[in-house]
């Protein structure tokens, strides 16, 4: 079974070696965890956030941590959800799978992940979850070097979806 747990949390707070960022393609900060991370990191995580020239959707680009106790922040924009038609699965996939790709380069053991593209950009609970779940444990199996992933949800209700697709995943 890989290594993938669930917690109720705030990502700001994980000492790990890198936490991921549900950002946007511009990389300058927003609401959400993304507020909550450069506020945690301070200012330097913006002045090298804007050496990146932004992101694509589905791709991720690595900072270091800062004032937040993880070492690195993995930046990734998710998509916004619009009907499901628009390639939006592909992409939330894309989003999981770069950030460990990132995380394998840079040396990463312990990678924890918020709820990619569920908050503002409205991508269906149930859906995102079993997606992350799925290619998490996907890229896992193949990647012993990332000793431990966690998705640390912000509330409840996303936590119960979590544990649930985990569990469908045993
Ligand atoms: N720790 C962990 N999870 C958090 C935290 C936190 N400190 N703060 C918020 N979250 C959770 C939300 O509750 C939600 O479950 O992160 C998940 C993702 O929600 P958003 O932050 O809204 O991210 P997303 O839906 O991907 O939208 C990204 O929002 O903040 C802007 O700049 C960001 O434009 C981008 C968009």
């Amino acid at each position: 079974m890989p290594n993938i747990e669930v917690i109720l949390g705030d990502i700001t707070k994980q000492a790990v070696d890198a936490i991921v960022n549900a950002a946007n393609c511009s990389l300058l900060g927003g609401g959400g965890v993304d507020g909550a991370i450069h506020r945690a990191a301070g200012p330097e995580l913006l002045a090298e956030c804007r050496t990146l020239h932004g992101c694509e959707t589905g791709k991720a680009k690595i900072t270091k941590g800062y004032r937040l106790p993880a070492k690195y922040v993995i930046h990734t924009p998710g998509p916004v959800w619009q009907s499901g038609g628009y390639g939006e699965e592909a992409l939330l996939r894309s989003c999981y799978r770069s950030c460990l790709e990132l995380a394998s380069q840079n040396g990463c053991e312990t990678v924890d992940f918020p709820s990619i593209s569920t908050g503002v950009y409205h991508f269906p609970l149930e859906k995102a979850s079993r997606i992350a779940v799925g290619t998490i444990a996907a890229y896992l199996a193949e990647h012993p070097e990332i000793r431990r992933v966690r998705m640390v949800c912000f509330d409840a209700r996303t936590k119960a979806h979590y544990d649930r697709a985990l569990a469908e995943l045993a």
